[in-house]
């Protein structure tokens, strides 16, 4: 009976060790992982593709400095160089632009897979009678791979709504009059 036991352990033990390697072997996120994929978020209507790329998104508008800045990541935590986010936003007021690329551009990342979006904080607006909590919208990709499409949003924000992500809520400090955040980006290379 004891060997029976022990015999028919044995081949279980091997699936669970098996099926755990599979698991890891195939990218899937896990609770132990500290490079999940990023959350998606909804595009919105206001994208506009051609955005060139920019050192500053909000280069000539006046509003509160903002510099977001992080990594951009596969899910084993390898930097992607050269990953491009195409970012769009309202202006501090709650206002898109769709001239000239105001409030629209690309930021590249660098070698190392750092990035730094320097721009104004984003207004909130009205939307059917409900406001949107101020956010950011970006497109997140490699050079070949698909671009995550996602909105970063600021805590403390009392409209967040159905659409914000808690793992998609920026924590905030400021220093010299700048807000300054950290987020990293993990997508699919
Ligand atoms: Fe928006």
């Amino acid at each position: 009976m004891f060997n029976r036991v022990v015999v028919s352990a044995v081949p279980i033990a091997v699936v669970l060790v098996l099926g755990s390697v599979l698991w890891q072997y195939d990218g899937m996120p896990d609770s132990d992982n500290p490079c999940t994929l990023t959350e998606n978020n909804a595009e919105g209507p206001y994208y506009l593709e051609g955005s060139p790329l920019k050192e500053k998104i909000g280069e000539f508008l006046e509003g509160q400095r903002l510099v977001v800045s992080g990594n951009i990541l596969d899910v084993d935590c390898n930097p992607i160089p050269g990953a491009i986010i195409d970012v769009w936003q309202t202006d501090s007021v709650g206002k898109y632009h769709f001239e000239d690329f105001v409030l629209r551009g690309k930021v590249h990342a660098d070698d190392n897979g750092k990035y730094v979006i320097d721009t104004i904080f984003p207004g909130k607006y009205s939307e059917g009678g409900q406001f949107r909590p101020a956010h950011i919208h970006l497109k997140v990709s490699s050079l070949e791979g698909p671009a995550l499409t996602t909105q970063l949003y600021f805590e403390g924000d009392e409209h967040h709504d159905w659409l914000t992500k808690s793992s998609l809520i920026l924590e905030t400090s400021e220093s010299d009059g700048i807000v300054y955040s950290e987020f990293d980006f993990v997508i699919v290379p």
